[in-house]
């Protein structure tokens, strides 16, 4: 009897990395054309399981964009220090130069990317934020280094009522410049601050996809909350991401070299432990670009 074609996926193993968020996808290689079945079967586990990761994808960076496209349209971010000469849709995570060198603790660039230790999401100062980020690790810290995530729908779910009640219908402040403000940086360039507004967002938002309400802020961004002061605006983010910050609700990325780490930014937050600045860490990271604006729920 002949036997009809069909194209299917080849199959995926999908392994659960924590209860709350996070799962490892076996069976894909960048370096291969993204096929449609394999790109809905990645979306579905993506949808599920917010955080997906990849093992052993040694991939050059224009790979990693192509791969990245299979989602969406790709940011570009709009700082001149964070993008790669070569690749635009790349962004720098890390600090060794492009000549390979170890970039000093002290350097802008790297002060900057320290703001990344506090719970944010990619580009949520953008008036449409990102839809999500896919970061490839290069070079690996020996220890420290780890990137934590935040399941923001089962955290809304979970929220106190007392915090609950002041997050609802309530919209909170997203600046650039608030990350310059809290490592010690000068201000932006009057160019730069023209092109990144301040903006307001809902602190509780529905994702377009699941229809699931998460919660919606960012420690490094969120510089006020609708009719609060400056003072009460920046506990209520605090008390909001140490509540976050909890173990039912957090997966931690222990990173092995050529791992890709691909999040959700709509109902997640993330954040890095520190390291030993004087080793090398090099991270290449796409972002996805939204699909609408933020729906407030
Ligand atoms: C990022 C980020 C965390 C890390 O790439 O957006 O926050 O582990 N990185 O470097
Ligand atoms: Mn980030």
């Amino acid at each position: 009897m002949a036997q009809v074609e069909q194209r299917t996926a080849p199959p995926l193993t999908i392994n659960r990395l924590h209860p709350a968020l996070g799962a490892e996808v076996l069976g894909v290689s960048f370096a291969d054309p993204l096929d449609a079945p394999t790109r809905d079967a990645i979306q579905a586990a993506w949808m599920e399981h917010l955080v997906l990761v990849f093992r052993d994808q040694d991939v050059s960076d224009a790979q990693h964009v192509s791969f990245t496209r299979g989602f969406g349209e790709l940011e570009i971010h709009h700082q001149k220090i964070i993008k790669s000469t070569a690749t635009p849709e790349i962004f720098k995570v890390g600090n060794v130069d492009e000549d390979g060198k170890l970039i000093p603790p002290a350097n802008e660039t790297v002060k900057q990317l320290t703001s990344a230790r506090r719970w944010h999401t990619d580009s949520s100062f953008r008036e449409i934020p990102s839809m999500g980020s896919l970061l490839h690790g290069i070079e690996i810290a020996r220890s420290g280094g780890e990137t934590l995530f935040t399941n923001m729908y089962a955290v809304y779910d979970a929220l106190p009522d007392g915090l609950k009640k002041q997050v609802d219908g309530r919209r909170a402040r997203h600046n650039f410049e608030h990350l310059r403000v809290l490592t010690g940086l000068p201000p932006v360039s009057e160019e730069e601050r023209a092109a990144r507004p301040p903006i307001w967002q809902p602190m509780v938002r529905r994702h377009p996809v699941t229809g699931r309400k998460s919660l919606f802020i960012s420690v490094i961004y969120n510089d006020e909350v609708e009719g609060m002061s400056a003072g009460e605006s920046e506990r209520l983010i605090g008390e909001l991401a140490d509540f976050a910050d909890q173990e039912q609700f957090v997966y931690r990325h222990i990173w092995r070299p050529h791992d890709v780490v691909m999040w959700d930014n709509r109902c997640t937050m993330h954040r890095v432990t520190p390291w030993d600045a004087n080793e090398r860490r090099v991270m290449h990271r796409t972002t996805i670009a939204g699909d609408g604006p933020v729906i407030a729920a």
